[in-house]
């Protein structure tokens, strides 16, 4: 299915600076329903800052977002949201003392028709999306401070698609997570993939996201060094796309590509 008709997501031509780093610079992008689109890159390669501009957390200096073919207005989270991009960021944003369910309405809560929070509707419709994400978690009453980490993770995503994500942004789902855990969010993951959203899953750890992943993009100094199908590259090509800047035949070549210089 990757790679054919309209992608969900083209970002074309992006370009950012603060003060006189060029954090992201000229950098494309595309990604295709149902797909896992990872992004990679040593520290400060530029990932995070490309997403949040997709995310409108920051305004680009230069460049074009298209969504289902059209080009996008984002200026702002809202206009984004607007689009179905949800972002999970690192820290998962969650409310620590708190049920799933008041997690998942944070901001959005469900009243009564005498203005009061309505909790049944909120943990009915919480049990409801949880059941297709993640049949397993059966933590409905405890706040999410004493969930695992792969727990916390489903209950982050499951706020993400209640409202109809249509496009994830995942920033180092799994960087504090033990290998069960990992192995758990492959699990949403792969869930999510089937019900055709698309996912950019950003990781400075290949061995993380390479059997996950669809697609890579591999960042350097700002730059795209090349982008890639997992089936035509190997571990060790990434390896040398990341650290070396050098782009494979199996690749196609960004900007940031070594080969593109010499
Ligand atoms: N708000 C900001 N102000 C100034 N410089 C910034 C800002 N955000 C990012 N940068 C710079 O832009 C560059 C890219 O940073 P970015 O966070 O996008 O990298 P990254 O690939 O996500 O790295 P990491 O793996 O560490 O998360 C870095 O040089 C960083 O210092
Ligand atoms: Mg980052």
């Amino acid at each position: 299915m990757t790679g054919k008709g309209t992608p969900l997501v083209e970002m074309k031509n992006i370009s950012i600076a603060f003060g006189g780093i060029h954090a992201v610079d000229d950098a494309s992008v595309d990604l295709y329903p149902g797909e896992v689109m990872a992004l990679l890159g040593h520290n400060g390669a530029g990932k995070s800052t490309l997403i949040k501009i997709l995310s409108g957390a920051y305004k680009r200096d230069a460049g074009s977002i298209f969504i289902n073919g059209e080009e996008a207005t984002i200026n702002n989270p809202r206009d984004a949201k607007h689009y179905g991009i949800e972002t999970i960021y690192q820290t998962l944003a969650l409310a620590d003392n708190v049920d799933a369910a008041a997690n998942l309405f944070l901001g959005r809560e469900l009243r009564t028709r005498w203005g009061t929070l309505d909790d049944v509707a909120m943990e009915s419709e919480t049990r409801k999306v949880m059941g297709r994400l993640n049949p397993r978690f059966q933590r409905f009453k405890d706040p999410v401070v004493r969930l695992s980490g792969g727990q916390r993770q489903s209950v982050a995503i499951a706020r993400a698609i209640h409202f109809n994500a249509r496009i994830l942004i995942m920033d180092e789902p799994t960087a504090a997570l033990g290998p069960q855990e990992t192995a758990q969010v492959a699990e949403l993951v792969k869930q999510l993939k089937a019900d055709g959203i698309g996912i950019f899953l950003i990781s400075h750890d290949i061995h993380d996201v390479f059997d996950l992943a669809d697609r890579v993009c591999v960042m350097k100094n700002g730059q795209v060094v090349g982008t890639a199908s997992t089936d035509d590259v190997t571990k060790d090509e990434v390896l040398g796309m990341i650290i070396l800047g050098k782009c494979p035949v199996g690749a196609k070549p960004g900007p940031g590509a070594l080969s593109a210089v010499a």
